[in-house]
C-alpha cells in the first residue's frame, strides 16, 4: 500500500502490481501539479521502467514520488532506491540496447529522455539511487 506523508507518495516495489501502483500513483501526483495529456504517460513511463529495473535487478525497493517547486517552476520528483547489487558500470548501462538481462535494454536511456532531469548513483553491493525530474511548461 502506497503511505502519503509530508514527504510524499513512499510506494514499496517487490513485484508487477507495485509496478503498476507506482505508475498511477505517480500520474495521479503529476495531474494534480497540473500535467495534462501525454505528459502523464511521459511520466508514468519513465516511472514503470525505473519500477521494473528493481523487481527484476534488485527484488525489492521503494518509489518516492513528490511536488517540487524550483524557480517559480512546479514539477514532480521521483525517486527510486534499492539495496540491490548496483550498477557496475553506469556509463554502460545508460548506452540504448545495454542489458544484462532479457530485455530492450532502453529503460534507463528511455527514461532519461523522457524526463527533464535524471541523475543515477548507484554502488556495486549496496544500491542504486535514481533521481528523475520533470517540470511544467509555462
Ligand atoms: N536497480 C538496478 N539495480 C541493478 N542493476 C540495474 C538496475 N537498473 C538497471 N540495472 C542494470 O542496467 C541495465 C540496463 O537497464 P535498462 O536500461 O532498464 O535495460 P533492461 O532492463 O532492458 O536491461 C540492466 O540490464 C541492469 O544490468
Ligand atoms: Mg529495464
Amino acid at each position: 500500500m502506497p503511505v502519503m506523508g509530508d514527504d510524499g507518495i513512499t510506494v514499496t516495489i517487490a513485484n508487477e502490481s507495485d509496478i503498476v501502483t507506482a505508475r498511477q500513483m505517480g500520474r495521479a501526483l503529476s495531474e494534480q501539479v497540473g500535467f495534462q495529456g501525454s505528459d502523464l504517460t511521459i511520466i508514468a513511463t519513465a516511472i514503470s521502467e525505473i519500477a521494473r529495473n528493481i523487481v527484476t535487478y534488485a527484488q525489492r525497493g521503494e518509489i518516492v514520488l513528490r511536488p517540487v517547486t524550483a524557480n517559480s517552476r512546479r514539477g514532480v520528483v521521483v525517486v527510486a532506491r534499492d539495496d540491490g547489487p548496483g550498477i557496475p558500470d553506469i556509463a554502460r548501462a545508460m548506452q540504448d540496447g545495454y542489458s544484462t538481462g532479457k530485455t530492450l535494454g532502453l529503460g534507463l536511456p528511455g527514461a532519461r529522455r523522457l524526463m527533464d532531469e535524471f541523475e543515477i548513483q548507484s554502488e556495486v553491493g549496496v544500491g542504486t539511487i535514481v533521481t528523475m525530474r520533470k517540470w511544467l511548461r509555462r
